[in-house]
C-alpha cells in the first residue's frame, strides 16, 4: 500500500514543440506572393489565347457552373467565404469572376491553396494542393474570359456558419477576457490560458475552436499544460494572455509525454482524433492557445471560445511526439544561402508514424525528413522546397507508416540567411542563431509515433522512445540538464536505476541545490536498495527548498516502508505544514500511527483522507482494519468491499475484508476472499497459513495441510507454522509426523507453550 510517489519522469520537454516564437519585433509581413506567380500568369494568358490544351475541346472552354464552381468549392471557399480566414468569397460566380485573374495567378505560383509538402514525399490525408489537371482548366477559363456557363448546372454552394461545425460540444471553454489586438504592426504571437474547470477527469475525442476573429487568426497551437505552471508563473497577467512563446510547460511528476498534434487552422475548425486515440484532461489542467496573429488595420477583438467533445471510453493507443533537432548547431552567418543541419535518430521500437510537424522560423527553406529502413529501404516522411513559416502546418499520413526498430529517422533542413529570401526578417542580413524569438532560428521535425508489436511484460515502449530521444540530446548537449533530467528519469521508469542515479548527480554537478533532481535522485537511490542515501537525498531537497513536497512525502513514505515510524510520523506531520492538504499524506499517516498502535488518531487520519478523497484505498484498508479490531464487523466490511472494488488486483484489500468476514462470522466468503488474496501473493507465507486456519475451521484438513506445507516451504523457520502443521497432521491420524513437527517447532523456539503441550498430549496418548 504504501508506495512511493511515481517516479518524477518530468519530460518539460514535451513543451518544447510548441514554442513557437514568433514576436516579430521588426518584420513587417508581405504576403509574398513570389515574382514567378505574376510571370506565369502573363505567360498563361498568352498562351491560352494562342494555342489552348490538347485535353480539352477547343470549341468548349470550361465554364464556371460546370469546371470552376467545383474546384472553388472543393479547394478555397473554406478560407474564402464571407467572415472565413481568406481576405475575399469565392462563393459566388461574381466573386470568382471577379478575382479570376488572382486566382490565375496563385494557383499557377502554387501560391494557394496553401501547402507546403511536396508531392509525392509523404502521402499526407487532406491534401490541399491543386492537380495539374484543375489548374489547367483555371487557366482555360480564365483566358476564355471567365464564362458562367449554366447556372443551374452549379453544384450548390457549401454552407458556412459560424454554429460549432460538429454540433453543440461538451463543455466550452472562453477566454477569461477578450483580448484586442492593435491595429497595426507587426504579427502577434500571444498564449491565451484556458483553465479545466471540471473536476473529473474527461477524454476528448474532438476540439473545435472558434478564434472569434477568424481573418487575424492565422493558426493556433493548443499545449496541455498539466501542472497549471504558466498560470501561476504570470498570477497576475495571464488574463490578458501571455505574450511571446518561449514558455516550458512543466509536464509534472509522471511520465505522461506529449502525444497528440493540437495545432488549428483556419480552414480545420475540428479536430477528430481517430480512433481509441482520445486525449485526456485532468482537473486542475489548463490549456494553453498559442495564437499568432495578423494585425488587420483595425484594432480587433480576440474572444475564442473552445469547444471539447468528450468520450467515455479511455485511450486504447498510446501515442507520443518524439522530435529531431538539431538546435545547437544553428550559427547561420549573414548572407549565407544555403546553411545545413541534420540530425538523426535510430528508433528502439516497432512504431507507427502517424504524423508530422517540420518547424523553422523565417530563414529555413528547404526541409526534408526520412527514415532508413533495417533492410536499407528509404521511405520519405516530408519534404518541403520552399519553407514559409506563415503556411506551417501539421500533415497526417493518410495511412500509418509502419517502422520497425533499427529504423533511423532524418532530418536535413537547409536556411537562406541571404538578402535573397524574401522572408529574411533582417536587411541586411545579420548572424542569426538558435531561440525562441521569431528573428532567432529553430530546426525541428516532429513526429507522432505509435509504438506497435511491444512484447507483453517489457517497459512502456514510450520510455524506451524517450530515452533513445534524450540520450541523442545528451550525445548532442552533454550538459543540458533537461534532456539529463528527462533521461535519467526514463531509465529510472524502466527500473535502470544505476545509471539513472549517474545522470542525476550529473546534473547536480552541474546545479548542486536543484530540488527537483535530488528528489528524483533519491527515487531512483530508493530504486537500487540504497535507502539511507536515499534519504540523505530527500533531506537535502528539503533544505535546498523547504517547500519541496514531493522530497517530503516519499522521505517519510519512505522511513514507513522501513517502520521507522516515529521518523515517518514527524515528516509526515512537516509535510502537512508544508504543503497544500492531500488525501495520500493522511492515509499514510494514519497508516504510520496504526502501525504503532495508536488507533483512535489512526483513524482520525484515514477518515481526514476518506473525506478528501472517498476512493482512497489505502485509507478504506486502513479504517476497516481499525474497525474490524474494534468489532465494528458491518462498519469493516462495507469499508473493505468498497476497498476491493477500487483495487481488485490488492492482495492486502482482499486479506483485510477476508478478516473482516472471518470475525464476523461469514467463514464462507472469509475463504472466497483469501482464496483470491493468496492467488494474487502466492509468495506469501501468511496467506497460506491463514488459509490452512479458516480451511481447517471448516473441516477441510487435507487442503488445510497443504496449505500449511506451502507457508512452511517459503517461511521454514517458523515454530508457530510447524506447530499447526502438527495439529492438523495429528487430526488425520499422522501421528509421528505430528510428533516430529512439534519437535521441530521446539528446535526452533525452545519455550514454544502450545508445541511443549503437545507433543505432551501425544506422549500421553500413546
Ligand atoms: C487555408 C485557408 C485558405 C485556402 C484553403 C485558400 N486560401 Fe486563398 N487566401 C487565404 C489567406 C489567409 C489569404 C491572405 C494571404 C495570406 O495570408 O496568405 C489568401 C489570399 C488569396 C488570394 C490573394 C493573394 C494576393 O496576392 O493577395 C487569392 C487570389 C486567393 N487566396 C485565392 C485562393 C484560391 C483560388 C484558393 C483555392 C484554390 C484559395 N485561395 C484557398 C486563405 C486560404
Amino acid at each position: 500500500m504504501k508506495l512511493l510517489r511515481a517516479i518524477a519522469v518530468a519530460p518539460a520537454l514535451g513543451a518544447l514543440l510548441f514554442v513557437l516564437t514568433h514576436a516579430p519585433e521588426t518584420v513587417v509581413h508581405a504576403i509574398a506572393v513570389p515574382a514567378a506567380g505574376v510571370a506565369a500568369f502573363r505567360a498563361a494568358q498568352a498562351d491560352s489565347a494562342a494555342t489552348q490544351p490538347a485535353s480539352k475541346s477547343s470549341d468548349a472552354p470550361p465554364t464556371w457552373s460546370r469546371d470552376i464552381a467545383p474546384i472553388l468549392y472543393g479547394h478555397c471557399t473554406a478560407c474564402h467565404h464571407p467572415d472565413g480566414a481568406g481576405p475575399f468569397s469565392l462563393l459566388t460566380y461574381d466573386d470568382a469572376r471577379r478575382w479570376g485573374p488572382q486566382v490565375l495567378t496563385v494557383t499557377q505560383s502554387r501560391f494557394m491553396p496553401p501547402w507546403l509538402p511536396e508531392p509525392g514525399y509523404g502521402d499526407f490525408a487532406d491534401v490541399r494542393r491543386l492537380s495539374d489537371h484543375d489548374r489547367d482548366l483555371i487557366q482555360l477559363w480564365v483566358g476564355a474570359r471567365m464564362p458562367e456557363g449554366d447556372p443551374p448546372a452549379a453544384p450548390a454552394p457549401p454552407h458556412y456558419d459560424n454554429g460549432w461545425v460538429m454540433g453543440k460540444p461538451d463543455l466550452i471553454l472562453k477566454f477569461a477576457r477578450a483580448w484586442t489586438l492593435p491595429a497595426g504592426g507587426t504579427d502577434v504571437y500571444r498564449n491565451f490560458i484556458l483553465p479545466y474547470p471540471l473536476a473529473q477527469t474527461h477524454y476528448i475525442r474532438a476540439m473545435e475552436i472558434r478564434p472569434g476573429a477568424p481573418q487575424i487568426v492565422h493558426h493556433a497551437n493548443i499545449t496541455i499544460d498539466r501542472s497549471a505552471a504558466m498560470r501561476r508563473q504570470n498570477a497576475a497577467t495571464w488574463q490578458n494572455g501571455i505574450p511571446g512563446m518561449d514558455e516550458y510547460v512543466d509536464a509534472g511528476d509522471t511520465f505522461d509525454p506529449d502525444s497528440h498534434f493540437l495545432f488549428w487552422k483556419p480552414d480545420t475548425p475540428a479536430l477528430v482524433e481517430p480512433e481509441g486515440m482520445p486525449w485526456r484532461l485532468d482537473p486542475g489542467n489548463d490549456l494553453i492557445l498559442n495564437m499568432h496573429l495578423k494585425p488587420s488595420g483595425k484594432p480587433e477583438t480576440i474572444d475564442a471560445e473552445v469547444g471539447l467533445y468528450f468520450t467515455s471510453a479511455p485511450p486504447t493507443k498510446q501515442p507520443m511526439l518524439v522530435a529531431l533537432e538539431r538546435d545547437d548547431q544553428l550559427d547561420i552567418p549573414a548572407g549565407d544561402a544555403n546553411f545545413v543541419i541534420e540530425d538523426s535518430l535510430t528508433l528502439p521500437v516497432d512504431v507507427e508514424v502517424l504524423g508530422v510537424y517540420p518547424h523553422a522560423h523565417y530563414l529555413g527553406h528547404d526541409l526534408k525528413g526520412w527514415a532508413i529502413l533495417p533492410s536499407g529501404e528509404k521511405k520519405w516522411l516530408v519534404w518541403i522546397r520552399d519553407w514559409d513559416i506563415d503556411r506551417q502546418s501539421i500533415y497526417r499520413y493518410r495511412g500509418p507508416i509502419l517502422l520497425p526498430k533499427g529504423t533511423v529517422l532524418h532530418m536535413r533542413y537547409s536556411y537562406d540567411n541571404s538578402a535573397a529570401n524574401v522572408h529574411n526578417p533582417h536587411s541586411p542580413p545579420v548572424r542569426v542563431r538558435a531561440g525562441n524569438r521569431s528573428e532567432d532560428e529553430m530546426g525541428h521535425l516532429w513526429l507522432q509515433l505509435l509504438p506497435v508489436n511491444a512484447p507483453a511484460g517489457g517497459p512502456d515502449p514510450r520510455l524506451l522512445l524517450e530515452e533513445a530521444w534524450m540520450r541523442n540530446r545528451v550525445r548532442k548537449t552533454p550538459d543540458d540538464s533537461i534532456s539529463l533530467y528527462n533521461l535519467a528519469a526514463a531509465l529510472a521508469g524502466e527500473g535502470k536505476y544505476v545509471e539513472a542515479v549517474a545522470d542525476f548527480e550529473h546534473i547536480l554537478r552541474l546545479s548542486p541545490n536543484d530540488e527537483r533532481t535530488l528528489t528524483a535522485l533519491g527515487v531512483a537511490l530508493d530504486g537500487e536498495g540504497e535507502w539511507r542515501r536515499a534519504e540523505q537525498s530527500f533531506r537535502a531537497a528539503i533544505a535546498a527548498d523547504a517547500s519541496a513536497c514531493y522530497a517530503r512525502f516519499d522521505l517519510a513514505s519512505l522511513e514507513l516502508r522501513h517502520q521507522e515510524w516515529k521518523n515517518a510520523e514527524a515528516d509526515f506531520r512537516a509535510q502537512q505544514v508544508a504543503c497544500p492538504e492531500d488525501a495520500e499524506t493522511h492515509a499514510d499517516l494514519g497508516t504510520t500511527l496504526a502501525d504503532e498502535g495508536r488507533n483512535d488518531e489512526s483513524a482520525q487520519e484515514f477518515r481526514r483522507a476518506l473525506a478528501l478523497d472517498g476512493n482512497n484505498v489505502a485509507a478504506l484498508i486502513g479504517l476497516g482494519t481499525i474497525e474490524t479490531e474494534e468489532g465494528e464487523n458491518s462498519e469493516a466490511v462495507m469499508q473493505l468491499a468498497a476497498a476491493v472494488r477500487l483495487a481488485p488486483s490488492s492482495s492486502d484489500a482482499h486479506t483485510a475484508l477476508a478478516r473482516a468476514y472471518a470475525q464476523a462470522g461469514n467463514v464462507t466468503d472469509a475463504l472466497a476472499e483469501l482464496r483470491t488474496a493468496s492467488h494474487l501473493k502466492p509468495e506469501d507465507p501468511e496467506l497460506h497459513s491463514a488459509l490452512a486456519q479458516v480451511l481447517a475451521s471448516t473441516g477441510n484438513v487435507q487442503e488445510a495441510i497443504a496449505e500449511q506445507r506451502a507457508a512452511l516451504k517459503l517461511l521454514e523457520d517458523d515454530p508457530d507454522g510447524w506447530n499447526n502443521l502438527g495439529v492438523l497432521e495429528e487430526r488425520t491420524g499422522q501421528k509421528a509426523s505430528a510428533r516430529a513437527d512439534f519437535e521441530h517447532a521446539l528446535q526452533l523456539k525452545p519455550d514454544h507453550t502450545q508445541a511443549k503441550a503437545n507433543l505432551a498430549r501425544l506422549g500421553s496418548i500413546n
